[in-house]
């Protein structure tokens, strides 16, 4: 039961954002592609959303409740945004975090407008009791409220307008089944393919106004860890290098890795994290298994940071590898770090013997 209160409806402009207007980072936000034509990548989620939107518009109802997971970067707001613009509906933005209390989604919820969508960001992390009113409201289209208080308290059930609810996660199984059940769309995003990278920084350097050589973009896109996020942060950064040290309009691979080596970023896009995390492993600890939490505390991260961030990409990348003791590095990380792992040393004494 939800209760609404006048509190709730002042932090309504807090919590939620009409769009992106929020964007903390107004270049990426002008990056972001604003259509379907226009977004690179994902050709298999494209097809998909682009049948269901066709298909909601043909009948007049709104887009089933979606769900996008997948790691940071890969473009689960933009699809969400993309998606308003298609259906030509409105889009209210929010967070799990930011929705402490019952009642800041439930004044959220009651301002909708008929087949708005709702982008609820980092949904795994919303509270139990917030998430509980989500269940009606998604799956009714209704809001069982509480007024006043005590002995005098009434419950009401609130009718909402049909809308869309569109989530996106890093961590599907941090979400309970009640929740994730109520979506009609579960969609996986995944890492970029590197030619998918390559046309997105030649979209980003054009939108900059920059001219980027052929070489200098291949260079570029295998450092960015397959994430559309990471290629264009970098591109901005090697285009503060060209400003400063050669020509401000032109990206050749020359600038590129000046910045690269500046940055600290190697030729698989492994930064000093990725392999400070590798070599607490590989050194300290004779290649795992080794726990999450040690590994944090080794590397100076949170262990959400460790999980979320830098582990994806080590574990797509095949060097690391989760066991049910703790993380253990493989045999081309080693290979990466230029070490002889452990496995190659017992063949080299045996071999010398
Ligand atoms: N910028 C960030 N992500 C993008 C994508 N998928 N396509 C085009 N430009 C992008």
């Amino acid at each position: 039961m939800a209760i609404v209160s006048k509190k709730s409806q002042q932090q309504d402009d807090r919590i939620i954002a009409s769009s992106s207007t929020e964007d903390k980072d107004a270049n990426e936000f002008s990056l972001r592609p604003k259509s379907m034509s226009e977004y690179i990548g994902q050709s298999e989620v494209k097809k998909n959303l682009s049948v269901f939107i066709e298909a909601a518009k043909k009948r007049g109802d709104p887009l089933e409740h979606v769900l996008f997971h997948g790691p940071p970067g890969l473009g689960k707001t933009t699809l969400a945004n993309i998606l308003s613009k298609e259906m030509n509906v409105n889009i209210k933005t929010t967070a799990g975090p930011a929705l402490e209390k019952q009642g800041d989604l439930a004044a959220i919820l009651t301002n909708l407008k008929p087949n708005d969508i709702l982008f609820i960001d980092e949904i795994h992390r919303l509270k139990a009791p917030v998430e509980e009113i989500l269940y009606s409201a998604m799956e009714d289209f209704c809001l069982d409220i509480v007024i006043g208080k005590g002995p005098a308290a009434r419950s009401m059930r609130l009718s909402l307008p049909k809308f869309t609810l569109v989530g996106a996660t890093t961590k599907l199984s941090m979400l309970s089944s009640p929740l994730r059940d109520r979506f009609g769309n579960l969609i996986k995003l995944e890492f970029y393919k590197e030619d998918e990278i390559e046309q997105i920084l030649e979209r980003s350097s054009a939108i900059f106004g920059l001219t980027i050589n052929d070489d200098a973009c291949v260079r570029l896109a295998q450092s960015s860890r397959r994430t559309p996020r990471i290629a264009n942060r970098l591109l901005k950064r090697v285009r503060d290098f060209a400003t400063v040290y050669g020509d401000s309009d032109t990206i050749n691979s020359a600038i590129v890795e000046q910045a690269l080596a500046a940055l600290g970023v190697d030729q698989l896009g492994l930064d000093n994290t990725d392999r400070q995390i590798l070599h607490t492993i590989a050194d300290k600890f004779r290649g795992g298994p080794v726990g999450l939490n040690t590994i944090a505390a080794a590397t100076n991260e949170e262990q959400n940071t460790v999980e979320d961030i830098y582990e994806p990409y080590l574990l797509q990348l095949g060097f690391l590898e989760r066991t049910p003791r703790g993380r253990v590095v493989t045999d081309r990380a080693y290979k990466h770090l230029g070490l002889v792992a452990p496995s190659q040393q017992t063949m080299l004494i045996a071999e010398n013997q």
